[in-house]
């Protein structure tokens, strides 16, 4: 398919994970993409190897500096912007009583303001442009449910899921064509599991426990989460804005057996 030819995209955490797996697919339909991380040189990296004309960039999230100088980029580069992607995050997990201010707001500023900021300018700039645009912000199912040792993890993201519902009826509000909803996986076999896996001893030990809460009985891959975001900034999506996307193999949908001898 190539839904996306032409167009111009941001991807937010773009050098690892889900935002890189995101970068590729949406190259290989076509889009130019700009690899937004705070690790440049990996950023780099995965920009040089995508399938169209894409450029690393170095952005701080939480800084509205730096926000305003990849919009400057954008505009300069590729003449406008069609998609952002916010999927940087960041996450800390222990026992809530001891939780360090220091965690606390570095999760509120990357992911929660950072999500706030991203919105903020790209709407600026794809209003500009005049023609239809979507934002994916990258939630969790931790933005839909409490977690007994990620507190602060899902309060920032509880934050994003409000504010895209917020930003959708804004823009909707304004008359712009510009959508923005969420997306909220499960477990994604990522580079930010690694710190787990080192507390569990085994990737394989924490993965297994991992998805023995899944229904599916899988963890997620990254191409689970990308292709999600690809769908809801296609064209196919156009009546879909506001909307809180579960990937999550089940896992939300309800209680598994436990009411009778099987
Ligand atoms: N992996 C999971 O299990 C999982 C589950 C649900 C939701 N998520 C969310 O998905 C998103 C992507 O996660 P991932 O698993 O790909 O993580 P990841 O650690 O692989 O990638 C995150 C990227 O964000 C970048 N980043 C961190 N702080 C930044 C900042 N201030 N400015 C710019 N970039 C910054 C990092 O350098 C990294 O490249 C995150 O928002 C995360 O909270 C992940």
């Amino acid at each position: 398919m190539n839904r996306f030819q032409t167009k111009t995209a941001i991807v937010t955490g773009g050098a690892s994970g889900i935002g890189r797996e995101t970068s590729v697919q949406l190259a290989n339909e076509g889009c130019h993409v700009i690899v937004a991380d705070l690790n440049f040189d990996k950023a780099e990296e995965v920009a040089k190897n995508l399938a169209t004309d894409s450029i690393g960039f170095k952005l701080d999230v939480s800084s509205e500096e730096s926000w305003l100088d990849i919009m400057r980029c954008t505009e300069e580069t590729f003449g406008g912007l069609d998609i952002l992607v916010n999927s940087a995050g960041i996450g800390f997990a222990g026992d809530f009583e001891d939780m360090p201010l220091s965690e606390w707001n570095a999760m509120m500023s990357v992911n929660l303001t950072g999500t706030f900021l991203g919105c903020q300018k790209a709407i600026k700039l794809m209003k500009k442009k005049g023609t239809p645009a979507a934002i994916a912000n990258i939630s969790s199912l931790g933005g839909l449910v409490g977690g007994e040792d990620i507190a602060g993890y899902c309060a920032s993201k509880g934050g994003v899921t409000l504010l895209t519902k917020s930003v959708a009826l804004y823009c909707a509000g304004k008359g712009y064509d510009i959508r923005c909803n969420s997306i909220h996986p499960t477990y994604v076999d990522t580079e930010m599991l690694d710190p787990i896996a080192d507390a569990f001893g085994s990737r394989k030990t924490m993965l297994d426990g991992m998805a023995s809460q899944v229904p599916v009985g899988r963890v997620a891959k990254p191409a689970d989460i990308a292709s999600a975001i690809l769908y809801l900034c296609s064209p196919e999506a156009s009546m879909v804005t506001g909307h809180q996307m579960v990937v999550d193999g089940g896992q939300l949908a309800g209680m598994r057996a436990q009411h009778s001898t099987k």
